[in-house]
């Protein structure tokens, strides 16, 4: 099963798609995607996205730590799966948000 993943940044859009259990991170530089990044452990913030359509979740708890109200649609792309076809933004993140 794979879900089509389309990423909104700089007023384009980009579109790559997800295997199953493959991090939207994972996805998005198999797919050519230019997608920040840096520790690739949920630790850093740099790929912090804002899921604007669609499911998903964690694979590791450090998403409930750091993101304990869901409704938040903040994910972590180095450590989020997709359940159906996503749209998404990237975040600059915060003291706040990390
Ligand atoms: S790359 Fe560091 S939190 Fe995702």
């Amino acid at each position: 099963m794979t879900h089509r993943i389309t990423l909104r940044r700089d007023g384009a859009a980009f579109e790559f798609v997800a295997r199953h259990g493959q991090t939207v991170l994972d996805a998005a530089l198999a797919g050519g995607v230019d997608y920040p990044f840096n520790c690739r452990v949920g630790a850093c913030g740099t790929c912090l996205t804002e899921v604007l359509e669609g499911d998903f979740r964690c694979r590791v708890d450090v998403c409930a730590v750091q993101f304990p109200e869901p409704a938040q649609n903040l994910a972590l792309a180095c450590q989020t799966v997709a359940l159906s076809d996503l749209t998404l933004t990237l975040v600059t993140p915060t003291e706040s948000s990390i």
